[in-house]
């Protein structure tokens, strides 16, 4: 990332639920990561979220729980953020849609903007309709078979499984989930937004913005096809009205799609009168070249980021695009003995971070695991299984056992001041140990700059795996008999791999990170990337050595089926 400031979003959850782990190997974890690795490097980052509150989504939980959608979209939101909090992923701002001050106004100007330069075309269109309840069936209050790809059971405006924007001549079999009833059609008015006025501009963005390969080539794909127009307007009763003086836009709402991505830039204002005393300084960030965006989505989202989103920034002309928009995959469930299947409230089978944590389940363990198994390149699979072993063998034996077999020893056979290394003892095996910190560091900085958090964990996984391997060969405990010098240089070596784990960690498992940092008297917000290689742990004292992972058993946070709470 060469530019000195970054914006980076997390995809403004529905708050019309609670958020399972699905939501956050997403996009709300790979984002933490890069945040806490790029300030942590020296850049001023914003880590910019809120709920996203408008849409059908939120009208049909609230009619489920008797609630009005603005009540539904505080409750969730609420509760969104003690998830978030919980797994130790802080925003600088957590907006919200239908709440924040700014939002209203940005999204109808943006509409404004974009009508007054000749990107929307008022067209008569057909809808879906439900007969008996008199009213229009837009996007999720219908229900049919995708025409792309014959997938059943998919809601009115996208295609879950091959992410295909649906309507009312794409979507088969439609039936309204107001009623029951096979939903019929009927004419309405709406504005729809040009996009191929905007393919020029979206391909441009493609070529020079950084996206992963599957990005890559679906959005190649959506603009072979040719752009055409979308309907940025709905038949709704909540949202942000349509901004014109027509008789036509009565009633009638912004599409959740068109106001939804501008909550990126309306939460940023919101942060920037709170943290600056001034909104207006949100220009720093969207309007200044000095500062580079960048959008951390599922794949479900990725025409309205790569496409839609991208048509209505170059189409508005004020706003810098985004440098990079990084896209996870869909992320499954298997349980024991069960199929990988998508992960969904109505089937009962997703882990909810709610229940999790209530449950002691350590938030480092479950931010280790969803890294090692994030959908960067291709879907996976969550198997609560896996985490539980992965958690007592890479997170207790690998990296906890390293790191208290090595300080137990040292305080028990040295005291709590750590030897220090004596540059001209070091032999062979020293030397090709400790050059493997400079190696790691490099392979982990490169990949977390593209955003690519599983492979950089994995660099860290290999390394804590090549400390065991040095310390198993040097062997301090039968040295100590026969050589105390040779002794206390291994101890050093392998406190001075402790304090790099402890640093380069820090953005995978924080919660770890100052643990383990505690134990050598050092404090993890003081230090920065590039202290990972500075030999911390000289000279400092050894603190008290505590537990840093425990092991696991998969009866103790999660029973298949338990868990179909409020959401
Ligand atoms: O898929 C979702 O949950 C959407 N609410 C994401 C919106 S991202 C952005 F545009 F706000
Ligand atoms: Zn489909």
């Amino acid at each position: 990332m060469s530019s000195k400031r970054l914006l980076v979003t997390a995809a403004l959850p529905y708050s019309n639920g609670r958020l399972h782990v699905g939501h956050i190997a997403g996009c709300y974890l790979p984002a933490d990561i890069f945040v806490r690795f790029e300030r942590m490097r020296g850049k001023e980052v914003r880590y910019v979220c809120g709920s996203d509150d408008h849409g059908v989504a939120i009208k049909i939980t609230a009619e489920k729980e008797g609630k009005s959608p603005a009540e539904v979209a505080q409750y969730y939101s609420d509760h969104q953020k003690e998830d978030f909090a919980g797994m130790g992923i802080h925003f600088d701002v957590y907006g919200s849609t239908s709440r924040t001050k700014y939002h209203f106004a940005r999204s109808q100007e943006m509409f404004m903007s974009l009508f007054e330069k000749g990107y929307f075309e008022k067209k008569v269109s057909e809808q879906f309709y439900d007969e008996s309840k008199s009213a229009f069936l837009p996007d999720r209050y219908v229900k049919g078979t995708c025409g792309y790809c014959d997938t059943p059971d998919q809601n009115g405006d996208q295609c879950e499984n091959c992410g295909k924007v649906l309507d009312v001549s794409t979507l088969k079999d439609a039936v309204s989930v107001l009623s029951g009833n096979k939903a019929t059609v009927r004419e309405t008015t709406h504005w729809f937004i040009d996009l191929s006025k905007s393919q020029g501009a979206v391909e441009e963005w493609l070529k020079e913005s950084e996206v992963r390969d599957h990005t890559r080539k679906y959005v190649s794909g959506l603009l072979s096809s040719g752009l055409v127009q979308r309907s940025m307007t709905r038949d709704l009763d909540w949202g942000i009205p349509v901004p014109l003086d027509d008789p036509e836009a009565a009633g009638k709402v912004l599409y959740v799609w068109f106001d939804a991505p501008i909550g990126y830039i309306s939460n940023t204002e919101e942060l920037c009168e709170e943290r600056d005393g001034d909104s207006e300084k949100f220009t720093e960030w969207w309007k200044s070249e000095d500062c580079g965006i960048y959008h951390f989505i599922g794949e479900d989202n990725t025409i309205f980021h790569c496409v839609i989103w991208i048509a209505m920034l170059s189409a508005e002309g004020t706003y810098q695009l985004p440098k990079g928009v990084f896209v996870n995959q869909y992320l499954n469930i298997q349980f024991p003995d069960k199929e990988a299947e998508k992960i969904s409230k109505s089937r009962g089978n997703a882990v909810w971070i709610g229940d999790y944590l209530e449950k002691g389940g350590s938030p480092d363990s479950l931010r280790y695991y969803l890294t090692a198994i994030a959908p960067e390149r291709a879907r996976s699979v969550f198997k609560p299984d896996d985490l539980v072993q992965r958690n007592n063998t890479d997170l207790a034996n690998v990296i906890g056992n390293f790191v208290n077999r090595i300080l137990s020893f040292t305080k028990k056979h040295v005291g709590d001041t750590p030897p220090q290394i004596e540059e001209s003892k070091l032999e062979e095996v020293d030397i090709r140990f400790r050059a493997l910190r400079t190696q790691t560091h490099r392979t982990v900085t490169e990949l977390l700059e593209g955003a690519q958090t599983k492979g950089a964990l994995e660099a860290i996984m290999e390394y804590a795996r090549a400390c065991n391997k040095y310390v198993d060969d040097m062997a301090p405990w039968a040295t100590r008999k026969t050589d105390m010098a040779r002794t206390e240089l291994t101890l050093a070596v392998a406190i001075e791999a402790i304090s790099f784990l402890g640093v380069i960690l820090q953005p995978f498992l924080p919660f770890t990170s100052e643990k383990l940092l505690r134990m050598l008297s050092l404090s993890a917000d003081k230090l920065s990337w590039d202290d990972a290689l500075q030999g911390l742990a000289l000279g400092v004292t050894l603190g008290d050595t505590e537990i840093l992972f425990s092991k696991m058993e998969l009866s103790d946070w999660i029973s298949e089926k338990e868990q179909d709470k409020e959401s």
